[in-house]
């Protein structure tokens, strides 16, 4: 059924003002003043609130074997999650692990996906090892429509690649125009700190920061920085936490390298006293890198705010109170991860946007624009324009709530961002002209999302 969006305010990362939209099958076919609605359209009164493109979440894990257990979503729980949170988008980490066959892991994403996603998605195709059929096999997945790769710094052989390996993985990112992620912490210091942690019998979540200090962070992003130098690969910094790193990759992109940095949510509205708390608490506050001292919340939002972060994403990772507990002997074992699909856009506009820290137009470019011009889907999503596809989120500013895990839709017992209060939230969202969400509630089609195919944009 076509829709026409009356009176909103449509907001979009350089543009605002009053107009129409209207849609026809899946794309946007019009904007302007007082459209007319043919017979048989759909209308929704946009007045009082805002019109943004659809929101793109570029980390999230929804099917993850770590730890010793699986990470808790399906796509069915976590795309009608980030639909109710107005991310109409996710990029999925595939994720193998160094004994796992790269091209048998992206099939076993995929169909892990399809058919269950009620939103649009794609994957970041994670290089855990490089051996002869590497090559081969990531050429493969790239043809296939990913034109983004994963490394792990960290996770000493479970993901994590040695300096030959991330060598080789860039090299072929730069000859294929493919843009590296790389979650950048030393993991050689990560494991001798944790097991002096151990040996001294410091043992609780409280030492999870202390085992991943910043300069280890600061050192993994340098690291990266000088392998993007001298390969040419374009890299991209996952869930930069601390001013250390954001140091780092500021001083690598002052020297021409071509470097983009993302923040996620739990980082910038969270700080490690939370994995202080005793006992299970703390558990649910573990993940890496960890939460920090808070004098860094405030150097994340200011750059964030400057455009020297470029996006903000969650690293969505559920692990339920059981599996937490994995973690009760020692901190090591717990598996690492804070859910947030859901809270991201509304916590980024409520403690950013509404508290002075973050420009609306930022806003909508960090969470939402930037992304789409990093990872090969711009324009078709990332902003509200005629041919684009109707990814679209009707915004209600007036709306006051508490996040609770109460009535959560993702597949998880707690949430790490209990009881904030949170200003505003996506009243509406549509994908590709379907609505999937109205009133606040999910009351569309599961299934719907389809794997977004990408092609290199980094030569
Ligand atoms: O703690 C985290 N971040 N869990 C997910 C895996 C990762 O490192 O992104
Ligand atoms: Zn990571
Ligand atoms: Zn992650």
């Amino acid at each position: 059924m076509p829709l026409l969006i009356r009176n909103g305010e449509l907001v979009t990362a350089d543009a605002r003002g009053r107009a129409d939209i209207y849609v026809a099958d899946e794309t946007i076919t019009r904007i302007g003043g007082d459209l007319e609605a043919p017979p048989g359209t759909e209308v929704i009164d946009a007045a009082g609130k805002y019109v943004f493109p659809g929101f793109i979440d570029p980390h999230v894990h929804i099917y993850l074997p770590f730890m010793a257990t699986f990470a808790k979503d399906t796509h069915e729980t976590a795309s009608i999650a980030a639909l109710v949170g107005g991310t109409t988008t996710y990029i999925e980490m595939c994720c193998p692990s160094r004994t796992d066959d790269a091209l048998a892991a992206y099939e076993l994403w995929k169909g892990k996906a399809e058919g269950k996603s009620a939103c649009d998605y794609t994957f970041h195709m994670a290089v855990s090892k490089y051996t002869d059929e590497t090559e081969g096999q990531l050429r493969e997945i790239v043809r296939d429509g990913i034109s983004s790769f994963k490394i792990f710094l960290a996770y000493k052989n479970f993901f994590g690649v040695d300096d030959g390996e991330m060598y080789q993985a860039l090299a072929l990112a730069r000859k294929l125009g493919v843009i590296v992620t790389a979650h950048c912490e030393n993991a050689e210091l990560v494991a001798q700190l944790q097991q002096e942690l151990l040996r001294a019998g410091r043992t609780g979540p409280e030492w999870h920061e202390a085992s991943r200090p910043e300069t280890v962070e600061a050192e993994g992003t340098h690291h990266f920085a000088t392998f993007l130098e001298n390969t040419g690969a374009t890299g991209y910094v996952v869930h930069l936490s601390c001013e250390g790193a954001l140091k780092a990759a500021l001083a690598a992109k002052e020297r021409g390298v071509r470097m983009h940095v993302e923040a996620v949510i739990p980082h910038l509205m969270l700080n490690k006293t939370y994995a202080e708390r005793p006992g299970v608490e703390g558990m649910k506050h573990v993940m890496s890198p960890p939460l920090r001292a808070r004098r860094n919340q405030g150097v994340l939002w200011n750059a964030l705010n400057a455009g020297l972060i470029d996006t903000v994403g969650t690293d969505h990772c559920p692990f339920d109170t059981g599996q937490k507990l994995l973690g009760r002997e020692a901190f090591t074992q717990i598996p690492n991860g804070i859910p947030g699909i859901e809270e991201r856009v509304n916590l980024l506009y409520t403690y950013g946007v509404k508290r002075g820290k973050l420009d609306l137009h930022r806003f909508v470019d960090a969470a939402s624009t930037r992304a789409a011009k990093l990872f090969g889907l711009f324009p078709r999503k990332g902003t509200i324009a005629v041919g684009g596809d109707a990814d679209l989120v009707v915004f209600d500013p007036e709306y006051r709530g508490t996040i609770s895990a109460l009535g959560q839709h993702v597949n998880n017992d707690y949430n790490g961002f209990e009881g904030m209060p949170i200003e505003g939230r996506a009243a509406v969202v549509t994908v590709r002209g379907k609505v999937q969400v109205r009133a606040g509630e999910f009351v569309g089609e599961r299934g719907r999302g389809q794997l977004l195919k990408r092609e290199p944009s980094h030569l």
